[in-house]
């Protein structure tokens, strides 16, 4: 099943005169299943694509349908339920709640689901537990290093079983070793959990943990690559 298909995308930013232009017209389609990860030099449109991907913004044109349904005409809150739902977020900085213990910021995105408080528990200590953090339960984001936290915040991501998984720059803000760390716990939710992820990263050591690599300049994908095998 295609997770997301985008036709033509186009994001143009209005500056006085003349626009900015952040997407020039970007067509993909990401299968359930696939670990992609987007290169491209600073301002090429990277984090614009993942924006409207991950429902945060809107195209200024072009058609994008996830899960097989039109989501280019939605209203906010249809936009914001969707994300909710179905998509998992993890970012450069980790967004951990402070003053927060890491089961609590596991358990955040069912509680706006309205899911029960005995199943968010089991639910995120199975998630922690899957990612190698459930002896930090108690820890606050301050007792915790950077992998850590990161591995927390993915933890968050997995808890009500998205359809797709979007990491901004996921290990930007980590030393080689959790970075390395970070990478190959994409790779095994993607290998063994069947889990669906698109990357942004402009490092080609982390771009080797994925099985495609869609590279974007000036708003536009100039090379599109998959891999029998994933090169990390
Ligand atoms: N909110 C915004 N307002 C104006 N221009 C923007 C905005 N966001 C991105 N841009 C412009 O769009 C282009 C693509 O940016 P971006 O998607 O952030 O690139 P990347 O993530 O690859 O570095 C750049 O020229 C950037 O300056
Ligand atoms: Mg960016």
């Amino acid at each position: 099943m295609s997770v997301v298909v985008v036709q033509n995308l186009r994001k143009h930013y209005p500056m006085g005169e003349a626009d900015v232009v952040g997407l020039d017209g970007v067509t993909l389609t990401i299968e359930s299943g696939e670990f992609v990860a987007v290169m491209g030099p600073s301002g090429s449109g990277k984090s614009t694509f993942m924006h409207i991907v991950g429902l945060l913004d809107e195209p200024t044109s072009g058609r994008y349908a996830f899960e097989g349904s039109d989501v280019t005409s939605l209203s906010a809150d249809e936009r914001a339920d969707i994300r909710s739902r179905r998509l998992g977020f993890v970012f450069q900085s980790y967004n951990l709640l402070p003053r927060t213990t890491a089961l609590e910021n596991v358990e955040l995105p069912m509680i706006y689901a309205g899911v029960s408080e005995p199943k968010r528990e089991r639910i995120a200590l199975e998630k922690m537990d899957l990612v190698g953090v459930a002896h930090l339960r108690e820890h606050n984001s301050n007792q915790m290093s950077g992998g850590q936290q990161q591995r927390v915040a993915i933890a968050r991501s997995l808890v009500n079983e998205p359809a797709l998984i979007l990491a901004d720059e996921p290990t930007g803000a980590l030393d080689t070793k959790s970075s390395k760390d970070v990478m190959e716990l994409f790779a095994k939710l993607n290998e063994e959990h069947g889990k669906t992820i698109l990357i942004v990263t402009h490092e080609p050591d982390v771009a080797a943990y994925a099985k495609r690599v869609v590279t974007f300049r000036d708003g536009c994908i100039v090379s599109d690559e998959r891999r029998a095998e994933r090169a990390a």
